[in-house]
């Protein structure tokens, strides 16, 4: 029967259906086979993912389906508007079916908290959790692709989408890529609950210069090896099917032009066996790059690279023809790309049905937005560990559920904003806001509001984001803040909930300032004035420079865009429901002045000295040395201690582990959790290494009075590193563990890596 097919396919007898392949084909055999059957037309055409925008209309995508000119699509969330597409792909000649794919970021319906907050959890479990409902939503809508986990990345906050991913740390982005692609992928990316993932964005993305979106990126190779590429070969140890390719250019040359990137490492050294697509427009875009003279070269250079399919393709379809009839591409460039778009179908399992995840018409959803089909409870759940609480003067909080509360602020009514940027198919109208969670939390007292002020009020600025986005109050500012400050002289407490719109904190929303933006910070100072005690609740999807309101204010909780549930989760946190254990994944920067500052920086030649005046070191005269809140920061309602560490030993053979161990105590009167961190530095190395790298967590709950050992072990693996020649290595010598509760208030011992002959 296999020979049969075989036979069948060479003679270019295609009646036996595509589908009945399967069961006796490899998957190599049964994609050479297709493509062995297949015209230039349709081959060109399974590399073109189309909008669904208004550039064509449904009919007319429908009929360019089934004449086997789109291998997929992206933007259309319905099962009912899916299906009459893969009916189309199903009257083609070769009965292609399509793939749909979809930015699902943060969740599907259900809106989880944005990346940056997800990282702030530091807890793997919820971050699964969340990516495996997101699947589940979306492919319960007839969705098979996600462009997603965005695992970029982020040291310059300027940088609009710091928001979409998981912070600054190469270690525990590098751990939550790897989560994301297996709770999307689930256990096969074939289930009709999964997803497959298409990690983005290859590469360095969020290493634009000064933080501008879409900028260059200019980077060694040490330093891209061993700090900003680790997590996309992360995603692809996870299994990631697919991989997205970066707008920018790296050192020069674009990454969708880039043939080192996506040939000599990720494909050859890495032995990525997926697909590959571009971003939105990123092949045209490589005219603007300056290195193609038009659209022909540019669909000439990114095929040639490895870039396979098109997204929003408008170079493929037009111009991959001509290239192969002039011999300026060859026909394996072709039948290269077309076999990772036709493996990545096979692997989601649509060959074996192309409804795998459409269903049948007759159990479509009525509605699609149908309050049973979200995931409240759990985004509840995720959402209040995410919430970090970096000032409790006092213990302000946790707030009693009683007497009169100002809820002051423009973001705490917000419907729109607490969903983050890029929320999927999330509606507004389904979020909780803070002011609602408040009020659903609160059975007695009051809870008086003002909004205080707008977001901003420069007219261009709203011009730019989108007046759709933020809606301003037109009031003159001194009026509203009047209201505010009369609101909170009758109040018992403050609660200001002051950030950006989310609309800031996007793609092409790349700011110069970190400061609270219009005015907030004078709202602030107003509230402050009162008297009154004040609490801030953030909301932003970067660090903000916040170094004067931190002063101002009794409290300060960090809740970033927390979703749908988001006001019932910051409630819980607030009237203590829910006590915080969520730890910053990015440093809090005093100024903008101050960026870069990331906790892994090199120690230099002169490394700031405490204290010392003008001394000759490195650091900025006119503002305190550090960051605001460091990486790793974030307070609980309870206290925690922790002894000295204990090494198993002070040396470690390359062959061995050592155990470094603290006793951490809950010395509150709360339950809680923490997390404990370990951080290394090599201290004399080849090259100069960082002042300490983040190598492991744990994430532990104690009861109030509770004692827990905590354990690390450490092998020679936690201890490599990209050295000049690009080796991954360790270095015998001497090696500092540090263990804390965040990156700066650390415990530290030291040991030695023994070289082979077993001395230093
Ligand atoms: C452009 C963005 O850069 C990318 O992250 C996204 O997946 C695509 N647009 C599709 O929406």
């Amino acid at each position: 029967m296999k020979r049969l097919r075989l036979l069948c396919a060479l003679i270019g007898f295609t009646s036996l259906p595509v589908v009945a392949d399967m069961a006796s084909l490899s998957k190599e055999a049964f994609v050479s086979n297709l493509i062995n059957q297949m015209t230039l037309e349709e081959k060109i055409g399974q590399l073109r993912l189309i909008a669904i925008d208004e550039k064509m209309t449904p009919e007319k995508i429908r009929e360019e389906i089934a004449a086997g000119r789109i291998g997929g699509t992206y933007g259309s969330v319905s099962r009912y508007v899916n299906r009459p597409m893969q009916d189309a792909a199903q009257q083609s000649r070769l009965k292609i079916p399509m793939f749909f794919g979809w930015d699902v970021i943060h969740g599907h319906r259900t809106i989880f908290p944005i990346g940056l907050a997800l990282a702030s959890s530091w807890d793997i479990g919820a971050i699964e959790l969340s990516g495996r409902i997101a699947a589940k939503e979306a492919s319960a809508d007839g969705i098979d692709m996600t462009f997603a986990p965005m695992i970029d990345i982020a040291r310059d906050p300027r940088w609009g989408r710091t928001s979409e991913g998981f912070g600054e740390d190469t270690y525990l982005v590098s751990r939550i890529a790897k989560a994301m692609v297996q709770a999307y992928q689930g256990t096969s990316p074939n289930a009709p609950d999964s997803i497959m993932a298409s990690a983005k964005h290859f590469a360095l993305y969020g290493a634009v210069e000064g933080g501008r979106d879409y900028n260059s990126v200019d980077m060694g190779l040490a330093r891209m090896y061993q700090d900003y590429l680790p997590p996309y070969r992360s995603a692809i140890e996870g299994g990631a099917g697919a991989m997205m390719v970066a707008l920018n250019s790296i050192n020069g040359v674009p990454a969708a032009s880039n043939a080192w990137l996506m040939q000599d490492l990720l494909r050859k050294a890495w032995g990525f066996k997926g697909l590959v697509i571009s971003d939105h427009n990123g092949i045209n875009d490589l005219v603007q790059h300056g290195v193609a003279k038009n659209h022909r070269e540019a669909a000439r250079l990114a095929i040639r690279a490895g870039v396979a399919m098109s997204m929003n393709d408008f170079s493929y379809g037009p111009e991959l023809k001509g290239l192969l009839e002039s011999g300026a591409i060859s026909q394996s460039n072709i039948d290269n790309a077309v076999r990772e778009v036709l493996g990545a179908k096979y692997d989601m399992g649509l060959f074996e049905d192309p409804y795998r995840r459409i269903g049948v018409a007759s159990e479509d959803p009525a509605d699609n937005n149908a309050e049973y089909r979200l995931h409240r409870a759990q985004a509840r759940e995720v959402a209040r560990k995410t919430l970090v609480l970096l000032k409790n003067e006092n213990g302000l909080l946790p707030l009693k559920k009683e007497g009169v509360i100002a809820l002051i602020g423009p973001l705490a009514k917000s419907t729109v904003d607490i969903m983050g940027s890029w929320s999927a198919s999330g509606v507004p109208a389904q979020s909780v806001t803070i002011y609602d969670g408040l009020k659903n939390a609160m059975n007695q007292g009051s809870l008086i509001y003002a909004r205080g002020a707008n977001l901003t009020e420069d007219l261009e600025v709203l011009k730019y984001l989108g007046e759709s986005e933020i809606k301003n109050d037109p009031r003159p500012a001194a009026e509203m803040i009047d209201e505010a400050v009369k609101a909170a002289q009758q109040a018992d407490v403050v609660i200001a909930v002051v950030g950006e719109p989310r609309s800031m904190s996007h793609e092409a929303a790349s700011r110069t300032s970190l400061d609270l933006p219009g005015r907030q910070s004078e709202l602030i100072t107003a509230l402050k004035a009162t008297g009154k005690p004040l609490v801030l609740v953030l909301m932003n999807g970067r660090p903000l420079s916040i170094g004067k309101e931190q002063k101002l204010a009794n409290a300060i909780l960090e809740t970033w865009y927390s979703g749908s549930e988001g006001g019932n989760a910051v409630a819980d946190v607030l009237f203590g429901d829910y006590n915080p254990s969520g730890k910053l994944p990015i440093t809090f920067p005093r100024s903008v002045g101050q960026i870069p500052n990331y906790y892994s920086h090199l120690n230099t030649g002169r490394p700031y000295i405490a204290g010392a005046l003008r001394n000759y070191t490195s650091q900025y005269f006119d503002q305190s040395h550090g960051p605001l809140y460091p990486f790793g920061y974030g307070l609980s309602y309870t206290d925690f201690s922790l002894t000295d560490m204990a090494l198993s030993s002070t040396t470690l053979s390359k062959t061995d582990n050592l155990v470094a161990s603290v006793m951490v105590k809950n010395v509150g009167q709360r339950d809680g959790e923490t997390v404990v961190q370990l951080y290394i530095r090599d201290v004399v190395g080849s090259v100069s290494r960082p002042v300490k790298e983040l190598k492991n967590f744990q994430k532990i709950m104690l009861k109030a009075g509770e004692e827990k050992a905590v354990h690390f072990s450490i092998n020679e693996n936690d201890l490599k590193f990209f050295n000049a020649q690009l080796e991954h290595v360790a270095e015998p010598g001497e090696f500092r563990v540090q263990i804390g509760l965040d990156s700066q208030n650390v415990k530290e011992q030291s040991f030695e890596l023994l070289s082979e002959q077993g001395s230093g």
